[in-house]
């Protein structure tokens, strides 16, 4: 695999910066990011069945020149399909979209679950439905047993309910993929994962297209320092933190440069610490208030995991 890579828990090799693929979804432009990607040395790609692009990614995969063994594809089920007589459909669905005959990790994209019949990112308070995150994991641990998937992680899984769950789990999760940038720094839930041999990966690493990080007084100095973009500097500083980073572009040009990382000093990682701003991208609970635990444990409490 090119560039730098980490091993997981289970012992299998992930490389450190991946392609983020949500809203890469304008039929023939994620085909052409695919192919620049990977010509650009992009082996990690992220998926999901809820991004509605996956058949145009593995329609671009076929073309690509590259063993399968070297490509590691991810994906997450969407929350309709937790039922644990779901899961199994829910991967056979992925697979055929990506037209792949396995996994290297399968994502549960969210600690809550829906409705079966709910197969768009809008729902109702009413679709969500109690279905316990063990439930689906344990239909998740059969996949990797059948040799479908080679790793499983969850994503958007706080502190409150890991420490719940692993307890509990005959394969801990490889992964735990959250919101991590400069303005969402979540040192606890790194430190929890991490001691915990859970590889965080972070998405919106950039900051995603409403959050401002590129555009930090801090970033863009320390950015002029290295000569390099805002972008590298946020990237390189989760990658120093030991986390993997998935970052979106769909810019030929802005695709390689993601893929550089800058080697930062130890005061400028300590400033970006520092930095007090702090702006979520993502959160359920905006609109479903029920839903307020996921990324506010310390004010709702958790189901039952
Ligand atoms: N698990 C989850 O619940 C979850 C949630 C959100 C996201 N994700 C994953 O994480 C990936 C990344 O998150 P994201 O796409 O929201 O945000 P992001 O990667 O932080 O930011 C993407 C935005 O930054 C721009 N960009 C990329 N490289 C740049 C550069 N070097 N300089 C300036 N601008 C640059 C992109 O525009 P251009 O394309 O024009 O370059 C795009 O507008 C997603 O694609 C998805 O795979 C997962």
């Amino acid at each position: 695999m090119t560039g730098n890579s980490v091993k997981l828990n289970n012992g299998i090799l992930i490389p450190e910066i991946g392609l983020g693929t949500w809203k890469a979804d304008k039929t023939g432009i994620v085909a052409e990011t695919i192919k620049n990607a990977v010509e650009a040395g992009y082996r990690h790609i992220d998926c999901a069945k809820i991004y509605g692009n996956q058949r145009e990614i593995g329609q671009a995969l076929k073309e690509v020149n590259v063993p399968r063994k070297d490509l590691f594809i991810v994906s997450k089920i969407y929350q309709n399909k937790h039922r644990p007589e779901l899961v199994e459909g829910a991967l056979d669905e992925i697979l055929e979209e990506l037209q792949l005959d396995y996994l290297d990790m399968l994502l549960m994209h969210w600690p809550y679950a829906l409705k079966p019949e709910v197969g768009t990112a809008d729902f109702n308070d009413e679709d969500i439905e109690d279905v316990p995150v063990m439930d689906t994991w344990k239909a998740m641990e059969a996949l990797v047993d059948k040799g479908k998937v080679r790793a499983i992680g969850v994503s958007n899984f706080n502190k409150a309910v890991l420490e719940k769950m692993l307890p509990q789990c005959r394969i801990v999760p490889a992964t735990n993929q959250v919101e991590i940038h400069p303005y969402n720094q979540s040192p606890e839930l790194v430190k929890f994962c991490q001691d915990s041999g859970i590889l965080v990966t972070g998405y919106c690493p950039l900051g995603g297209t409403k959050i401002n990080v590129m555009g930090d007084n801090l970033i863009k100095h320390i950015a002029q320092a290295h000569v390099c973009t805002p972008a590298q500097v946020a990237l390189s500083w989760s990658l120093s933190r030991g986390i993997a980073v998935i970052p979106k572009s769909t810019n030929a040009i802005r695709l390689k440069q993601n893929l550089h990382r800058v080697t930062l000093t130890s005061d400028e990682k300590r400033m970006i610490g520092n930095i007090k701003q702090h702006e979520r991208k993502v959160d359920p609970s905006r609109d479903h208030e029920q839903l307020r635990w996921v990324f506010h444990e310390d004010e709702a409490q958790c189901p039952v995991i």
